[in-house]
């Protein structure tokens, strides 16, 4: 039976930032109302260009900040900004992957006790049973159990970042949110650590919300894909719909960059003109009306909401006219 392990509903986070003294504050909407239901042993992938909130989201996932509004129920509980205790108790259950494993991992500590230390903390376990548990974890992410002693520096990228998932891994959380965990590693390291993520998601039944700006790494590894733009969802659905045919323009010019997937089907490469505009004044109507070669009158004013079409969830006002294959 599935299980819904996390679900988000109208999750929001809005940043001030100031404009100098005596001036008031403008509001940065770096995430507007996303909502997704995430099973046990999914991955949901999350995707959109830089400064579209994906990290935003990450973070108010993993407890790390409080939402604005909205909220996010984890392993069946609620979580209550304000209960600091409760938020202790869930972040065993929520663990975070990063594109840099220099950055969680201490250099000035053996990696016997980086991998130990989730232990110290969330059980009760002996020094002995965590030094178990440490082998082998270490094992199952395929590093030798003889490296406990040495220190990240002595690591390569790939080892390294196999540490960073060992020690998410090792009080099997319900979900693990990776911000593009694989981004940063040589390519030829990449697809063994995916397969990693992969074979440990199997063998715990973890769910997983996996962000990358790569399509081809989202094919590879998604249930389900959500596609954010200024910090709202565009278009969400199972994967396999969503890749034969995507329908929100944005989508479709994501999609259409990625020579990988599919070349028989996307004839050419569809251009996004312009920038993302600035989250700190976001475009009036649809957020993507300024870049999206079909906007009109309606779309300059009129924001569209998500619904349902064709098995997947879209924002746009006109998809239902729009090419299948631009
Ligand atoms: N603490 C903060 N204070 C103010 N603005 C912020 C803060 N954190 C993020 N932002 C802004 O929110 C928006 C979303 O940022 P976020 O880092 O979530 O994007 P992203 O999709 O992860 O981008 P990237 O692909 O580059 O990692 C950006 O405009 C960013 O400048
Ligand atoms: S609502 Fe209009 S501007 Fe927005 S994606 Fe659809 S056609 Fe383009
Ligand atoms: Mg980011």
């Amino acid at each position: 039976m599935s299980q819904v392990v996390m679900q988000a509903d109208g999750l929001t986070r809005h940043y001030g930032v100031s404009q100098g003294l005596f001036q008031p504050k403008l509001m940065v909407k770096a995430l507007n109302g996303v909502s997704f239901a995430l099973e046990a042993g999914k991955t949901l992938a999350v995707v959109g260009e830089s400064g579209c909130g994906k990290s935003t989201l990450a973070r108010q996932l993993t407890l790390v900040e409080p939402p604005s509004g909205g909220t996010l129920t984890l392993d069946g509980e609620k979580v209550n900004p304000n209960d600091a205790a409760q938020r202790q108790r869930l972040r065993s259950r929520v663990q975070m992957v990063f594109q840099n494993p220099y950055a969680s991992l201490n250099p000035r500590q053996k990696i016997e006790a980086q991998l130990a230390e989730p232990l110290l903390l969330n059980t009760p376990m002996t020094a002995a049973q965590r030094a178990e548990v440490v082998t082998r974890i270490m094992q199952r992410v395929g590093l030798r159990p003889e490296y406990r002693h040495r220190y990240p520096h002595m690591f390569s990228g790939g080892q390294r970042q196999r540490i960073a998932i060992a020690r998410a891994m090792i009080l099997q959380p319900k979900v693990l949110v990776a911000d593009e965990p694989t981004s940063a590693l040589d390519v030829s390291i990449q697809a063994q650590v995916l397969n990693l993520f992969m074979d440990l998601q199997e063998e715990f039944n973890t769910a997983y919300v996996f962000v990358s700006h790569n399509l081809a790494v989202v094919e590879h590894v998604a249930n389900d894909v959500m596609v954010m733009y200024l910090g709202r969802v565009v278009e969400t659905g199972p994967k396999t719909i969503i890749f034969a045919r995507p329908m929100h323009p944005y989508t479709q010019a994501l999609l259409s960059a990625t020579p990988s997937i599919d070349p028989h089907q996307r004839q050419k490469k569809i251009k996004i003109l312009g920038e993302l505009p600035s989250p700190l004044n976001p475009p009036t109507g649809c957020a993507f009306h300024k870049r999206c070669p079909y906007a009109d009158v309606r779309c300059a004013v009129e924001e569209p909401v998500l619904r349902l079409l064709e098995g997947r969830q879209l924002a746009c006002h006109h998809a239902e006219t729009l090419p299948v294959n631009p």
